[in-house]
């Protein structure tokens, strides 16, 4: 058995996809097990760049199984036009499995969730109006369409004359929305089932059968703990796991059959949409560090938020996954500093706090307890030996391990695949 989960530690774009890559050489699957098209992964392999929303990172390699789990929220569409993209630059996308549990969003998904979070004005969240959310609401209300729905006329149909009936009520009485039409939606989707169907199969199965078998196998999570619905920063978070706990539920695989998980950290910290951001620099050092390290959204284009590394966060996202191992990205974007600083603390009230405060107010009012470091002013987007690194390189590493209590497994130095450092070679079996 050798399974690895990748999560992301903290508000995404950690560079999961990178990491995912990487590591599928040696994997012979790669799992979604959560989120769904709010995703943005980028691989760069041979100065071509990929960007991934539904599809797993695992798609570059010829005969690598690539499975969609029951826990994401599948948008056909966006699935079929990323199968397309991937077909015409010569990948190879038969591996792809689809779970038939997966919920699927459906265009008043991505309505509500457009004109829902514009109305909450002020208190909006800034989602990637994909209709996730929605999505997932839908799920948990128990009126949810599944793939599995989708491929069967009949269930299909009543499914969504019922939904649509209760939807285009809801969006015409809250926000003056004009209602869908039930024969544009049935006849499109109808169209999608036809091409997905080879795809689908029961993943639970597939998944445990590889996982008895010993293949080597990817989870790879989306978005980040910061995001996650019960341990992030709500309301302003997404609406599944990203937490490795999330594979169990969203991919129908036991706890004990998880080997590895390894934390994507960034060397500083992004985030997009509204919330709460203690290490958050609204001054020049944020636009020095947007602007070095390209910060603009993979999915919408907004810029990001930036800041310094908050270990805080990374060490609570290693409690909450079981972190065995970091893998550190972008560290080469941190090659001009003159300084780098690390929170490695929060204060509130005088008092240094032992853990995440639930309360976004206390949150809000922390004080990072930060720690300086000398800049190494040095290009290392060309080493591949961690002795290799510059001393004051590898003094921000070792001080961001004893700090969050987690060894540094990986040092990804550049976007592609060459531009990575591995420390531990355990990772898989
Ligand atoms: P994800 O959502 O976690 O997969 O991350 P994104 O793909 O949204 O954003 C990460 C970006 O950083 C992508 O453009 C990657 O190609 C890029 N990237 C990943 N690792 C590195 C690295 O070590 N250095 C640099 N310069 N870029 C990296
Ligand atoms: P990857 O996998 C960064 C953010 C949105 C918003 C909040 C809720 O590329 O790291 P949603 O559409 O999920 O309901 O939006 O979550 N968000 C992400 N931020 N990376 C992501 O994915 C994200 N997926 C969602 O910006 O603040
Ligand atoms: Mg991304």
């Amino acid at each position: 058995m050798s399974t690895v989960v990748i999560t992301g530690t903290q508000w995404g774009d950690e560079g999961k996809g990178k990491i995912v890559d990487y590591l599928a050489q040696q994997a012979e699957t790669v799992v979604r097990y959560q989120g769904g098209s709010n995703a943005g992964h980028t691989v760069a392999v041979k100065g071509e760049e990929y960007k991934l929303r539904l599809l797993p990172s695992g798609i570059l390699y010829k005969g690598t199984h690539n499975v969609i789990a029951n826990g994401v929220a599948v948008d056909p569409e966006v699935m079929l036009q990323e199968m397309d993209a991937m077909e015409k630059r010569g990948i190879d996308v038969s591996g792809i499995r689809l779970s038939d549990r997966a919920h699927v969003v459906m265009p008043y998904h991505r309505v509500m969730d457009g004109i829902g979070d514009e109305a909450r004005g002020k208190e909006k969240i800034g989602t990637t109006k994909r209709g996730i959310g929605p999505c997932y609401m839908d799920r948990d209300d128990r009126i949810g369409i599944r793939v599995c729905d989708l491929l069967d006329k009949e269930e299909f149909a009543k499914k969504l004359k019922a939904n649509l009936a209760k939807k285009n009520k809801e969006m015409q009485a809250l926000y003056g929305h004009e209602p869908l039409k039930y024969e544009d939606i049935y006849e499109q989707y109808l169209g999608y089932a036809e091409r997905i169907r080879p795809y689908v199969c029961d993943t639970i199965t597939l998944l445990n059968e590889e996982i008895a078998s010993d293949r080597r196998i990817l989870f790879e999570g989306a978005q980040a703990t910061m995001l996650d619905i019960d341990y992030g920063t709500y309301p302003y978070v997404t609406a599944s796991h990203p937490v490795s706990g999330g594979v169990t539920v969203g991919a129908g695989v036991a706890p004990r059959k998880i080997d590895k998980v390894v934390g994507v950290v960034k060397a500083y910290c992004t985030r997009v949409g509204e919330g709460p951001f203690p290490t958050e620099q609204l001054n020049e050092i944020g636009d020095k560090i947007r602007d070095a390290g390209h910060e603009y959204g993979t999915v919408t284009g907004r810029p990001r938020r930036t800041g310094w590394l908050d270990a805080c966060v990374v060490r609570y996202a290693g409690i909450l996954s079981g972190i065995d191992y970091m893998a550190i990205t972008r560290l080469d974007i941190l090659d001009s500093f003159d300084e780098i600083r690390m929170c490695t603390g929060y204060k509130y009230k005088g008092e240094v706090l032992p853990g995440m405060p639930a309360s976004l107010k206390v949150l809000a009012e922390v004080e990072p307890v930060y720690e300086t470091f000398p800049g190494w002013k040095t290009d290392i987007s060309g080493i591949r030996d961690y002795d290799a690194l510059p001393e004051n390189a590898k003094k921000y590493l070792e001080r961001m391990a004893e700090t969050t209590g987690i060894a540094v497994g990986i040092v990804s130095v550049g976007p592609n695949r060459d531009q990575t450092i591995v420390l531990a070679k355990d990772i898989f079996k």
